[in-house]
């Protein structure tokens, strides 16, 4: 599919006021996308087990308008959120060819995140995600569309907000990025994993330790663009494609030890372009290292499989199998919460993506 497919030709009908509303996850990459090119395209593939505690609730209202430009206004927590325009009216300016009535209409954007918006969880994916499926309910509403579809082109869209947000639709495993072991695979959209995966996958537990709260010290997008003209750009490509060829294998089988060399492999050497960029960035804090080290000795001495990923800060993500789950969950309790500032953790587990919400609740 190309850019093309996703420009609508006309529409049977059209809206009067109303509501949509949509819940949509986080997600964490196992296979990182670290370095963008053109409009939101990612410079290698990338796979993320959709989580589904942590997400944003989206209620977009809507009424017909005449007058020139985008109209909208976002509400966090019924509270006007004035901060967040700028990236909606960005994002609005990048899809507007794909979602051409988007100036018919004046918008309000109600927004609230299952969890706390300075926990350093970058809502973007979700709320990306969120936004763009509510949009796609619009557009099925006055056009009909296959269900495939649908999901597809509120990928495409929520790549346009923020690329890992394309992999917030489905779940429990989205790929995005063109890669040539994954048929469909697209730099457009994400797909879901359609591959065999080992039942030890089922419903994976991450525990997301909140190390350091509040705002990032580098923007996702400032991050991205580091790669540009980074010495190990080529090579760190290269090996983000091959750690995620190398991934599928270990999905089918269930080899979670193989799973947790790859996982963790992915993590440092994500943290390693950040290191060694320029400007370069540590984004991990002394507490980060404590948990590392104190998840991989935990795994020595008890043959536990649990292991870390971390996204571009200083949070760690604890993944396990649920066969673990209250073996890790009360390691995390007597060993790793009082590393997490005011000892906050969220328990989360993979989930199957966004779902549309009821629009009175
Ligand atoms: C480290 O999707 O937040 O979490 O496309 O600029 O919005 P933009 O970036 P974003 O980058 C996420 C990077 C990452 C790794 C990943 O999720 O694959």
């Amino acid at each position: 599919m190309t850019e093309q497919d996703f420009i609508p030709s006309s529409y049977a009908h059209t809206l009067t006021q109303g509501t949509v509303s949509f819940q949509s996850p986080s997600n964490i990459a196992l296979v990182k996308y670290w370095g963008k090119y053109g409009e939101q395209l990612p410079k290698n593939a990338s796979i993320s087990f959709t989580l589904s505690a942590c997400h944003t609730k989206t209620s977009l209202h809507f009424e017909p308008k005449t007058s020139d430009g985008f109209e909208f206004q976002v509400f966090l927590d019924g509270n006007r959120e004035a901060g967040f325009e700028p990236k909606i009216q960005k994002f609005f300016e990048r899809i507007e060819t794909y979602i051409p009535f988007l100036k018919d209409y004046s918008f309000r954007i109600e927004t609230s995140n299952s969890f706390p918006h300075s926990s350093g969880i970058a809502s973007s994916a979700s709320g990306m995600s969120a936004l763009a499926m509510c949009l796609m309910q619009m557009e099925r509403q006055m056009t009909p569309m296959e269900d495939a579809f649908f999901k597809k082109k509120a990928s495409f869209l929520a790549r346009l907000g923020s690329g890992s947000a394309s992999r917030s639709i489905e779940g429990p495993l989205v790929v995005w990025g063109t890669h040539q072991a994954i048929e469909g695979s697209s730099n457009l959209f994400g797909v879901p994993y359609a591959y065999e995966v080992h039942a030890n996958f089922r419903d994976y537990q991450d525990v997301i330790l909140l190390v350091d709260k509040g705002e990032k010290q580098v923007s996702s997008t400032v991050g991205h663009n580091l790669m540009h003209s980074h010495p190990f750009a080529v090579q760190r490509f290269q090996q983000a494609n091959n750690q995620l060829e190398a991934l599928m294998p270990v999905l089918k089988s269930g080899d979670l030890d193989a799973f947790i060399e790859i996982v963790e492999a992915e993590a440092l050497s994500l943290h390693a372009m950040m290191m060694t960029s320029t400007p370069n960035y540590i984004l991990m804090k002394p507490n980060t290292l404590q948990i590392i080290e104190r998840i991989r000795n935990f795994r020595l001495q008890t043959g536990s499989k649990v292991c870390f990923t971390l996204d571009a800060g200083a949070n760690v993500h604890v993944l396990f199998p649920k066969s673990e789950k209250d073996q890790v969950l009360q390691f995390i309790t007597s060993e790793l919460v009082s590393f997490c500032k005011n000892g906050e953790y969220i328990a989360d587990q993979t989930g199957l993506g966004a779902i549309h919400v009821s629009e009175n609740q």
